[in-house]
């Protein structure tokens, strides 16, 4: 098991109200539960709802680390499913927008996680704002979930497109949630597929799975509990299961492709020293 470099991915979409919430969540617990050390970012941050999906009500967030100088360790909040999260705070529009200030003390903070977990999730927020594209940037992977909506398409591909064009992203992992099947969730995938195979050049998207359609979802969401634990032997859960294990999979620190910002800071300035 590798600790010294966690690997960070985000859970992203063009559109809100997809899932990733729910996606991050289970992940953690799937990852937690294969015995993994998981951190769980919730990224959304004027909007945030990781902890409401959990039931918890933690004291501390993201804005206490920006606002009254707390550090990482008073925020981190242990959840009773093996993995802890980093919360945000909801309503505060001040959070909207981070500025590069607070950019910087994000990555600063976020070193202490070096060398003591496997895994940060970020959960972000939908769209292509500033705090979407800062958090993908970071991230060493994105997971781009979609659904078999228009709207879905079409707004992760305009996300695809500005990581692609002005930040030269060019990997994006793909997950189909809200699908009857496994054949629906290749045919959305697919459409993204060809719109970017036609438009952009040189993006690389994999397929990684799917979640049904599944109502065991919506009764987690309402009971504030994540639905690997409330219903393990959902079609959902399974697949959760299943695409877990393909990310335990995935390449820790391959070569860097020169994205990785902040929260692979460290390892840039070790790379750089080796040349
Ligand atoms: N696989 C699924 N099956 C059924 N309902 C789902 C599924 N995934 C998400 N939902 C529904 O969609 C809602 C929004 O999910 P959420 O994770 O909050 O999306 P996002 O974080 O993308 O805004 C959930 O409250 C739930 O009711
Ligand atoms: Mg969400």
């Amino acid at each position: 098991m590798h600790m010294d470099l966690p690997l960070v991915f985000s859970v992203t979409s063009g559109k809100g109200g997809v899932g990733k919430t729910n996606i991050s969540v289970n992940l953690a617990c799937a990852l937690s539960e294969m015995g993994h050390k998981v951190v769980l970012l919730d990224a959304d941050l004027g909007l945030a709802n990781v902890d409401v999906l959990l039931g918890l009500a933690p004291k501390y967030n993201l804005f206490h680390l920006f606002h009254d100088g707390m550090d990482i360790k008073q925020i981190l909040f242990e959840t009773p499913y093996g993995f802890s999260i980093l919360p945000a705070s909801s309503g505060v529009s001040d959070m909207l927008t981070l500025s590069t200030g607070q950019k910087l003390d994000l990555l600063e903070a976020m070193d202490y996680l070096e060398g003591k977990i496997n895994y940060l999730i970020v959960d972000t927020g939908a769209g292509i704002n500033d705090n979407v594209l800062y958090f993908n940037l970071a991230a060493r992977e994105r997971i781009l979930v979609l659904t078999t909506e228009p709207t879905s398409l079409t707004d992760a591909y305009a996300l695809v497109k500005v990581m692609h064009l002005n930040h030269d992203v060019n990997r994006f992992r793909v997950l189909v949630n809200m699908v009857p099947n496994a054949k629906e969730a290749k045919l959305v995938y697919e459409k993204l597929y060809l719109a970017c195979d036609h438009f952009l050049s040189g993006i690389s998207l994999d397929f990684v799975g799917y979640i049904p359609s599944d109502p065991e979802v919506r009764t987690s969401v309402l009971n504030q509990v994540p639905f690997y634990y409330e219903a393990p032997e959902s079609p959902a859960s399974r697949n959760i299961q299943e695409i877990a294990k393909q990310i335990t999979s995935w390449e820790v620190a391959s070569k860097l492709d020169g994205n990785i910002k902040f929260f692979w800071k460290k390892l840039l300035f070790q790379e750089q020293s080796l040349v």
